[in-house]
Parts: C-alpha cells; structure tokens; sequence
C-alpha cells in the first residue's frame, strides 16, 4: 500500500525524504510527493524517479514530509498525489489508509467554506485539522480533534509551515513507526527507510498519536494522555536492503533461499530428538496440547503456504487442519473456540484482511499464533505466541524468500506439534536431519540458474500457462502461477494434476504450455497419467522432477532436476526452479518485476 515518510533533524532533508521513498519504493508506485515545511511542495505522476527529476534547489529544509501512492480514491494524478494541505496551504499531510467518513466530512467542510482541489479521501484530514486549528490555535489538539472524528484507517505524518521542526504522525490500522536517531527522528511505514539512519525505533500502536521535533518525541493517545514507551532495537542491517550487484531485488530474493533456511532453523533444530525448539511458542507449549483443531490464514503467497502446512500438519502431527483466505474467513460466520488455535501466516505482519481475522478469531475465544517475517509488526504484537521467520527484509513485490522461509517455519512448527503429539523421534529425526540438508540442495537448483533462464525465455511469448501438482506439491501449482502472473501479467493457472480431466484440459493444444511439478513422490504415476494426457492433446510440457528419473525424458519438452528429499519437504525445493522461472519470463518481457503493475508489497487496506 501507500508509503509515507518524515524526517525533522539539522540536515538538509530534500535528499534525505527522496531516500526515504526510493528504500520505501515497493509500496505504491502510481504518484510520489514530498513537502518542506516554509519551501514548499512537489509531486509527479509515477515511481520516484520522476519525482527526483522534478527537484529543484529551491526546494529546501530540515525536515519534511513524503509519500508513495498506490491509488484507493481518485486517479493517480499530480492533484491526487499527496501530500495535501488545507485551505491556507500551510497544514500538509501525507497518508496511508482509507478515510471511511470522508464524505459526510467533505460535505460539512464544504458548507463551512473550504474549497477542495483532490478527489482524495485524504484532503479530508488538512481541512479538518485547519477547521480545529482555528478553535483550539493549538497544532497538536487540532490533530487529535480531528482523528476523534474520522473512522477509517490511517498511518499520517503532518507538518505545519509556521513550525518547521514539527511532525506529528499517528496510527489506525495502517502501520507506523518512529525512528529515533541523533538531534534527529523519523516516521516512516515500515522500518527499511529508517535504517540507514538508527536502529532505534518505536512502533506506534493504533490510536496512538507521535509528535516529534529534532531533539524530542512524546507519545499521546487519542485523549491527549502522555504514554511511556521504550524504543526497541531493529536486527535489520542496512546492507539487507541493497540489490549486492543484482539486476532486481526478486532475483536477489530468490538467491538468498539457502541463508533464508538457515536463518529460520537457527538454534531451533533439534536434531538428536526429532523436534523444534521454538521459543516463541513457549508460554503456549500446555494450551497446544489441548487445541484440537488448527486454522491457517494468509493472503497471497502466505495462504499458499499454509497450504502446504495443512498437509505437513495433518500427516506428521495428526490435527485437524483447514486453511483460509483472510478476505473469506472475516466476512463469514468461521466456528471457532477455546480447543481452536488460528495461525495467521505474514510477511509483512501487516496485511488488513490477515490481521482482522486474528481479531475475529480472538473475539471467539481461540488461541492465535504467528509465523511473521517482521519483527514488532502489528499482526506479531495481536497474536498470542508465533515464530518469526528472521528472513529479512524482503524488498521485491512478489514474495520469494518469505515463502521459503514459511515453509521452514512450518516444517519445524510441525516437529514441534508432532513430537507433542503422535510423531516418533526417528520420524522427527529424520525429516529434521533432511531440513538441515535443504540449503545445500537449493544451491544445486540455484547453480542452474541459465538452464531455467534458457527454457523462460523460450516460453516468453506465451499468453497462457498451467502450472499442475499433487499433493504437497498441489499449492506449489498455485504459488508457481501467482508468481508468474504478478511479474509477467499473463494468463497462469494453477490447478491440482488430478482436476484436468474436469475441465482444464479442455483448454490444452499447442499453443497451451504447462508446468508439470512431479518429484519422484508417492504421487509420481498418477502425475505421469496427467502429464500423457496433456502430451495426447499436443500440449507442450516443462517438467520439474528429481535428478534421478530417466523415464521422463520423451514425454517433455524441457525438463528441470531438483535433487532427492523427504516428500513432505520437496516444496521447499519445486518452488526455487518456479521463482526462477517467472523471473526469466518476466525480465524477457522488459518488465519491472520489482514493481509490478497495480501490485503493492504490503495490503494495508481490505
Ligand atoms: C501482497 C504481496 C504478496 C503477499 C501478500 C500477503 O499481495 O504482494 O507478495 O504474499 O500481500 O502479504 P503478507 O505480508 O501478509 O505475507
């Protein structure tokens, strides 16, 4: 979603906020803004670049405001771009959210006099705080006055021309964090464009209002009650969210696989006695006994994830799994209780539809968990206990890495159920042994980096692809396809091997590739079955098996080799070759796959 930034300090800050947008870039790439508090403000249509190019000497200061747009209300137009002001040009505000009321508000703001230039719902909030600002002459109250009116959600940063040093940011349901540097501060959406500055940050809670200057930050709540909070330490290091020489941070991403693995197993694995130690679990290790039934949420890649944990759950520690979208599971009526656990799975730990089904889960009495990539994210404070991923910053849109990571999480969450449960150490033994084995084996798959660029690029002109798989390998069908269509905007499908017969083959003829996934597994023959009928119907096919099938050979038309591994592993190691893959595709394309059209890293808004 939107990106905002702010930065108030002794520097010169015009550098520093296009800095700020450029780490934050992966947000919103539709229009792009800053303002300067006594100088001014410029906006451009587009990524960050156009905006620089539009900078001039004139604009200068020491602090500012800045934001990316990924458009909700309006056009992404220069006028929509924010940041907005009021009528008298001197309140600016940047947002990320959506501003439920801002209707009824325009109308009364209207009526009272203020002129509107945006369809946003954003120039709402300017002209509120200036209506409050000319009753209270105070600029803090004006702006809690104003967001004790709005419903919605928010993450905004506000400057006043007359107090250049001032920001005041605040927080509903859209992330916030204060960064805390030397005579100093920032605001930002997430920690990646802070880093480069201070460790040191503050998450803002929702309700939460931040007023910062160079040399103080205080924190309010909506009744303008001071609030004590410690700052925490980020292990981010600014290096992690440089391209280190690559072409894309996506290509980056997906050759980071082996140290993500290693990064998510740290001190975890078990190894002697076939389980995990999972310290983030450790205040609920009892009530996990006792849960008799577990659900998955994600959105995205996480849900797919999830869905490969389903089927590690179910067969290594016997509970009952099911798992959702978070858009579906909010809206519906899901039955949940006490012997429920919900596990919500997230990259960001800030996806809207994610985090509200926590709160619906929470509200029907079942314990949440967490497999979260970032630290002190919204959704790794909601949840009871959980595990984080400690993959890193992930930069490019679509997700790779995180999906690696969640998969290693969720193999060593199964050890951890399944040792409670029903599963024998030399089982626990044996599939721990292989999960420490899996780095190395990624790095054979990675090594054959040009052979899957070679077989992209022969693909690239295709309008369609079908991905297929069985069993563990039936979400990686799915997640192959989503890659492929975020990057490369053509039609992709993915669908169980065992569904073609029922209406996707139907579509097959020489012009309709599809991506057969078929490890020697236990699903093997029948995948075989599948991918003969495809071949009847002269659909070409690329295949993914293990380095030791030789029988495969005339029945495709290109084929990738991934070594040998336990079957309930082998989507840690089919998806490296699929992420490459719609890399390849892509980039033959000329497309920006860090950026993909219409796509934004994290949904903040349902
Ligand atoms: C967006 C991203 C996806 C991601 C999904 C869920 O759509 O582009 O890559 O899988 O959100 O995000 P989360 O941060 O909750 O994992």
């Amino acid at each position: 979603m939107c990106g905002i930034f702010a930065y108030t300090g002794k520097k010169n800050s015009t550098s520093i906020l296009l800095d700020g947008l450029t780490s934050l870039e992966y947000r919103g790439y539709d229009s792009a803004g800053i303002f300067i508090p006594g100088s001014g403000s410029i906006k451009s249509v587009g990524a960050v670049n156009n905006l620089k190019k539009k900078i001039t000497k004139t604009i200068q200061g020491t602090s500012g405001i800045a934001h990316l747009r990924w458009a909700t209300h309006g056009e992404p137009t220069e006028i929509n771009a924010h940041p907005h002001h009021d009528c008298t040009e001197n309140i600016w505000l940047v947002h990320n959210g959506i501003i439920e009321n801002y209707k009824e508000l325009k109308e009364k703001l209207s009526a009272l006099g203020h002129t509107f230039k945006s369809s946003t719902d954003t120039e709402v909030l300017a002209h509120l705080i200036e209506h409050h600002l000319h009753k209270t002459k105070d600029f803090e109250k004006a702006v809690i006055a104003t967001l004790n009116e709005v419903t919605g959600t928010y993450g905004i940063a506000v400057a006043h021309n007359t107090d250049p040093d001032k920001i005041i940011a605040a927080r509903n349901g859209a992330p916030v964090v204060i960064g805390i540097g030397n005579n100093e501060n920032f605001v930002a959406s997430d920690p990646t464009p802070i880093l480069r500055h201070t460790k040191n940050v503050i998450y803002l809670h929702d309700g939460e209002v931040a007023v910062i200057t160079p040399e103080s930050h205080h924190i309010y709540n909506l009744n303008s009650i001071l609030i004590e909070r410690q700052k925490e330490t980020i292990d981010w290091d600014v290096e992690q969210v440089k391209k280190d020489g690559y072409e894309h941070f996506m290509l980056k991403e997906i050759m980071q696989g082996p140290e993500v693995i290693e990064n998510t197993i740290r001190g975890r694995l078990i190894i002697e006695e076939g389980t995990a130690k999972l310290g983030g679990l450790e205040m609920v290790t009892d009530k996990l006994r006792s849960i008799k039934r577990i659900v998955i949420v994600g959105c995205g890649t996480a849900y797919y994830a999830g869905l490969v944990g389903e089927y590690m759950l179910e067969e290594y520690a016997g509970i009952p799994v099911e798992v959702e979208v978070g858009s579906e599971f909010r809206y519906r009526k899901p039955i949940m209780d006490e012997h429920t656990a919900l596990l919500a799975i997230s990259q960001s730990g800030e996806t809207a539809d994610t985090l509200e089904a926590i709160r619906e889960a929470k509200r029907k009495g079942a314990l949440t968990l967490g497999i979260v990539n970032t630290v002190g994210s919204t959704i790794a404070r909601e949840t009871d206990a959980g595990i984080y991923n400690h993959a890193g910053p992930e930069i490019g849109v679509a997700s790779t890495k995180a999906f690696i990571s969640q998969l290693t999480a969720l193999s060593l969450f199964t050890l951890f159920l399944g040792r409670q449960r029903t599963m024998s150490q030399s089982t626990g033994k044996q599939i721990a042994e292989e999960i420490k084995l899996l780095p190395e084996k990624i790095k054979s798959i990675l090594a054959q980096k040009e052979t899957i660029r070679k077989i992209a690029e022969k693909y690239s002109n295709s309008r369609d692809f079908l991905f297929i798989g069985r069993k563990y390998n039936y979400p990686i069908a799915f997640e192959g396809a989503l890659k492929l269509k975020e990057v490369s905007y053509i039609h992709a499908e993915g669908y169980g091997a065992g569904e073609m017969k029922h209406g996707p083959l139907a579509m097959i003829d020489e012009n309709f590739p599809t991506l057969a996934i078929a490890p020697l597994d236990s699903v093997y023959e029948k995948m075989i079955s599948n991918i003969q009928e495809i071949k009847a119907r002269k659909g070409k096919i690329v295949v993914i098996t293990t380095e030791k099938n030789t029988q495969i050979k005339d029945m495709a038309e290109d084929i990738i080799y991934i070594p040998e591994t336990l079957e309930v592993l082998s989507p840690l190691l089919t998806i490296v070759p699929l992420q490459l893959f719609a890399y390849y595709f892509a980039r033959k394309k000329g497309l920006d796959v860090d950026r993909p059209r219409n796509l934004a890293k994290s949904v903040t808004v349902e």
